[in-house]
């Protein structure tokens, strides 16, 4: 492990919805609306959630990540011709406040913060939003902080949104990670000169071929701290 005094801190941003929280623990309650359709409605859901955050982003016409939630939310019912009631709405969406954290996300941030890493969380949520979430999971204590987009009004992957990281957490791109499951964040990172782990939980989870690599892929976050010192430090 390695020693702060050598004068390298590395510091990790870890990426939020996808990657600590899993977005689908939605299922079970779309389960009471759409039956066995639940899985395609979480994931139709993630992606409008997604798509709207980039194209507001691109439009430069920000409103925060609660409402590309909600409003993909109401997009996804149309599509499954599935009439929620506000109050149905709501619950959907206070379901998203407290999503749990995947398996591997405790141990894997113990470790991190073992091996001396300075670690983040860094998400297009609002800080309120994943403080909340964080806390909920039981894991807020291992970061140091939140940083959130909202803070620039702008989503990932802007490569604004990355620079903000890296001020916030007062370090540069060559001594800082971002770590991630969402492809378009990975690459998001390395294009604004961070280097960036991919969490490969699936063997079918796929990557955007652009030619770009993430400097390390991962199938589990046990393994992430173990590779990134020896990355950097053998
Ligand atoms: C996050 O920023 C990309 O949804 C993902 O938390």
């Amino acid at each position: 492990m390695h020693e702060e005094s050598l004068g390298k801190p590395i510091t990790l941003a870890f990426d939020v919805y996808g990657t600590l929280i899993d977005t689908h623990g939605v299922v079970v309650a779309l389960e009471k609306h759409v039956g066995v359709k639940a899985p395609d409605f979480s994931r139709i859901w993630r992606e409008k959630q997604l798509e709207y955050s980039f194209r507001r982003g691109l439009m430069q016409n920000y409103e925060n990540f609660a409402r590309c939630t909600s409003d993909a939310l109401d997009y996804t019912s149309t599509f499954f011709k599935v009439f929620l009631s506000e109050k149905d709405k709501q619950d959907l969406l206070n379901v998203y406040k407290v999503l749990p954290a995947f398996d591997d996300v405790k141990e894997g941030l113990e470790r991190a913060v073992e091996y001396g890493f300075k670690i983040f969380a860094f998400s297009n949520g609002s800080a309120d939003a994943v403080e909340t979430l964080l806390k909920h999971a039981g894991i807020r204590d291992y970061f140091l902080g939140v940083v959130s987009v909202d803070e620039i009004k702008s989503f990932k992957p802007n490569p604004g949104v990355y620079c903000h990281f890296l001020r916030k957490a007062g370090a540069t791109g060559a001594n800082a990670w971002l770590i991630s499951s969402n492809p378009f964040d990975v690459i998001g990172a390395l294009s604004a000169g961070m280097k960036a782990v991919w969490i490969k939980r699936s063997p079918e989870a796929l990557f955007d071929p652009w030619g770009i690599k993430p400097t390390l892929t991962v199938k589990s976050l046990l393994d992430l701290a173990g590779q990134i010192e020896i990355h950097e430090f053998f």
